[in-house]
């Protein structure tokens, strides 16, 4: 049994912060003391750093078909990138292709993963068809199989849109299923008219991605599945919340006390619309879904994930190169593949520009980026937090230690970033998944097939360290 002792470091979790050693054994924190006198197989000296848990990162697509091409980055390459940014769990999105039932969908996704994994994983079932692939049944079977999330995409028409009726017959299995309601919301109806609207008006580039998908339509979706929820009787986590009109129905639902929650993801705060502007096509990096708006949008977002209405950042990493993917859009923005990088930046960002800056306190971004997520997406307290049979997956942060952000040092295959030349300081310094070490000096130390499939447990329920991995 190896053991690890972490020295003297400034052990932060969502409630907590105090100087102390941490001890690992056998993958799991097996001790936490103010001076531990132990022996340990190694020691790390952690002081003046930062112990945070590993973060969770709810909200990516990696190896996904989407646009007419595939995301550049794999399991191996995107979780590559994930621990490098003190991520070390991560819940991907089985997309259901249509016809096929969720078994099939479900196992040709843990193919991807085969082999492939640098740290943990679970996966959310995107619900795309409900006729003639996957049925009712099936639907209720899946968290049975840890998966206890289903995503509908209210938008994308002619691609993974669903009706309401799909939409709302999924939240009735979840209400029964111990399943979380996740949603895409925006309002895919108006937005494929305004596209065509826009095309027809010759009006191709890639700033009309933004203006054909204006904020209303997220507000109306927003609410429209908050209400159906609440009549469903299911728990309704809201992704990628970009802007002030779907913020509003999202904190009146928490107010009224109702199993509302939402994220937003880094890109929201840093990104506004302007971006899609820039010339030579460039606006084209920053086409994901929902748009980058104006930038008023981006204190709404700071203030909501200060005051709790809304709960997780997440990355929505969805990574296309601008050269040969982003550039099938050229002479249509609707052709653009929409997502966007971010998957090693989030502790970065949110460290620089919510803590440093003195938007949110280390404890609230700890909360935002692992604990939060975790108990969310029935990982807790095996993942999101450092207490004593929790797994060792470990951050030792230096918060002193610079960074200047770049497409030309990051660890994903794609071929920008949208935080080019960002000078940030604070970075992990070495990564531990339960108790491996992933990242150290600057080196990808494990190989990948060291992260393993987390089965999730139920909404609300918790994920014991004895149960989880399958
Ligand atoms: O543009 C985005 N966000 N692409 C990924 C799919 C989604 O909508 O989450
Ligand atoms: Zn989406
Ligand atoms: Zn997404």
């Amino acid at each position: 049994m190896s053991s690890t002792l972490i020295k003297s470091g400034r052990v932060i979790t969502a409630a907590d912060d105090y100087i102390g050693d941490v001890l690992i054994e056998n993958e799991r924190i097996s001790l936490i003391g103010e001076s531990l006198d132990v022996d340990a197989d190694k020691v790390v000296d952690a002081s003046g750093k930062y112990v945070l848990p590993g973060g969770v990162d709810p909200h990516t697509h990696l190896d996904m078909p989407f646009g007419g091409t595939v995301t550049i980055d794999d399991v191996e390459s995107g979780q590559t990138a994930a621990a490098f940014g003190g991520t070390t769990c991560h819940v991907d999105f089985v997309i259901q292709p249509r016809g096929a039932t969720f078994a099939a969908a479900l196992d040709e996704w843990r193919g991807k993963a085969d082999g492939k994994q640098v740290i943990d994983m679970g996966y959310h079932m995107a619900i795309t068809d409900l006729d003639e692939g996957g049925s009712l049944e099936e639907l209720a079977g899946l968290p049975e199989q840890g998966v206890t999330s289903y995503k509908l995409f209210m938008a994308y028409k002619g691609a993974l849109m669903v009706d309401d009726e799909t939409l709302f017959r999924s939240m009735q299995v979840a209400a029964d299923s111990g399943a979380l309601v996740m949603v895409h919301a925006e309002n895919g109806d108006a937005i494929d008219v305004l596209v065509k609207d826009a095309l027809a008006a010759g009006n191709t580039e890639p700033r009309y991605h933004a203006l054909t998908r204006p904020p209303e339509t997220e507000g109306e979706a927003t609410n429209r599945a908050i209400q159906l929820a609440r009549v469903a009787g299911a728990p309704l986590y809201v992704v990628h919340v970009s802007c002030h009109e779907a913020v509003e129905p999202i904190a009146l639902a928490r107010e009224k006390g109702w199993n509302v929650w939402g994220e937003t993801c880094t890109q929201y705060f840093f990104v506004d619309y302007t971006f899609l502007e820039r010339p030579n096509f460039e606006g084209a990096k920053f086409v994901y879904t929902p748009p980058p708006r104006d930038k008023a949008n981006q204190d709404v977002l700071w203030n909501a994930v200060r005051t709790d209405i809304l709960s997780a950042v997440s990355t929505d990493h969805c990574a296309f190169n601008w050269d040969g993917q982003k550039t099938l859009g050229k002479d249509d923005f609707s052709k653009i593949p929409n997502g966007g990088p971010g998957l090693e930046n989030r502790l970065h960002m949110i460290h620089e520009f919510g803590v440093r800056a003195g938007r949110i306190s280390l404890n609230r971004m700890v909360e935002l980026l692992s604990t939060s997520p975790a108990k969310l997406f029935g990982l807790y307290p095996r993942k999101g937090t450092i207490a004593v049979g929790s797994d060792a997956d470990i951050v030792v942060f230096d918060p002193d230690k610079k960074h200047t952000i770049s497409a030309s040092t990051h660890h994903s295959k794609v071929d920008y970033n949208l935080y080019e030349g960002t000078e940030i300081t604070g970075s992990p310094e070495l990564v531990l998944l339960r108790g491996n070490v992933l990242v150290e000096n600057d080196e990808l130390v494990a190989s990948p097939g060291i992260g393993q499939y987390v089965a999730r447990a139920r909404f609300g329920e918790e994920l014991k360290a004895e149960t989880a991995v399958a």
